[in-house]
């Protein structure tokens, strides 16, 4: 089952008078439980595309197919990870995960049980009422991925997840974001400026052009799994790194 399909998708914003093209025929399809990341210029329309998929931007052209059309709406097939505004300063933890839950009318109690059993894993044990404030950038975005993988959905959009990280806590956020992807199984949409990043974390790569964006260049990410920090350094990595180098720069 494809879970996402884009087709020929354009848009246009309206700034100063004038219109801004920002999305120009992009193309793309995420698969079930497939891992895939987006990868373009800083403004090239990546959140823009995201914004589309999740029904909060209409496209002005091109056509959107989510779970096959089987689905009442985006937000049952979607979770989607903003890049800003992930916590409620005034949440706690516990209260910030069990968010998207809570909202859709489940039993809080049965919801921050859930959640309680997975603090470990996403390695905030000991912080569940602690504030966004209190917590290093790490563990921030360790509590709105969980927020986003608590909301059980089978697509996780992510919008750029560990672009505010130091170079030492990404490498580990991202093996730690690939474990999380192969225990729980939802296919991944990710935004990213960072091509070892893309590359690292997935199955295919598209990378887009400056604004406004098409479809540069689809990669298929050739490298066995589990993937391990020391791959960034093989041969079939640096291919992959060229390939996408000489479709941005060129
Ligand atoms: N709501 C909006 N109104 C007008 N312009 C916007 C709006 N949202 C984004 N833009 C502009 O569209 C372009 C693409 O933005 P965005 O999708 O956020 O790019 P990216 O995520 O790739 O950095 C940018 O030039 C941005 O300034
Ligand atoms: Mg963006």
């Amino acid at each position: 089952m494809t879970m996402i399909i884009l087709e020929d998708i354009a848009k246009s914003y309206w700034v100063g008078g004038a219109p801004l093209p920002v999305l120009d025929g992009v193309s793309v399809q995420v698969g079930e439980g497939e891992f895939v990341s987006l990868i373009g210029p800083s403004g090239c329309g990546k959140s823009t595309l995201f914004s589309i998929i999740c029904g909060l931007t209409a496209p002005d052209r091109g056509r959107v197919v989510l779970d096959g059309g089987n689905s009442a709406g985006a937000g049952d097939v979607v979770a989607y990870m903003p890049q800003k505004d992930l916590l409620l300063p005034w949440r706690t933890v516990l209260g910030n995960v069990v968010l998207a839950r809570e909202v859709g009318g489940e039993d809080p109690k049965v919801v921050k049980r859930e959640a309680q059993e997975l603090m470990e894993l996403f390695g905030l044990a000991g912080f569940e009422n602690s504030y966004p404030a209190d917590l290093s950038g790490g563990m921030r975005q360790r509590a709105a991925l969980m927020r986003t993988v608590l909301a059980r959905r089978r697509v996780l959009l992510l919008d750029e997840p560990f672009g505010a990280l130091d170079a030492l806590t990404r490498a580990k956020m991202q093996q730690w974001l690939l474990e999380i992807w192969a225990r729980f199984g939802p296919a991944v949409f990710f935004v990213t400026h960072d091509i070892d990043e893309a590359i690292f974390l997935s199955d295919r790569v598209y990378v887009l052009t400056q604004r406004p964006a098409r479809v540069a260049l689809h990669l298929q990410v050739h490298l066995p799994r589990p993937r391990r920090l020391a791959d960034v350094t093989t041969s079939g990595f640096l291919a992959h790194k060229k390939q996408i180098m000489d479709a941005l720069y060129f």
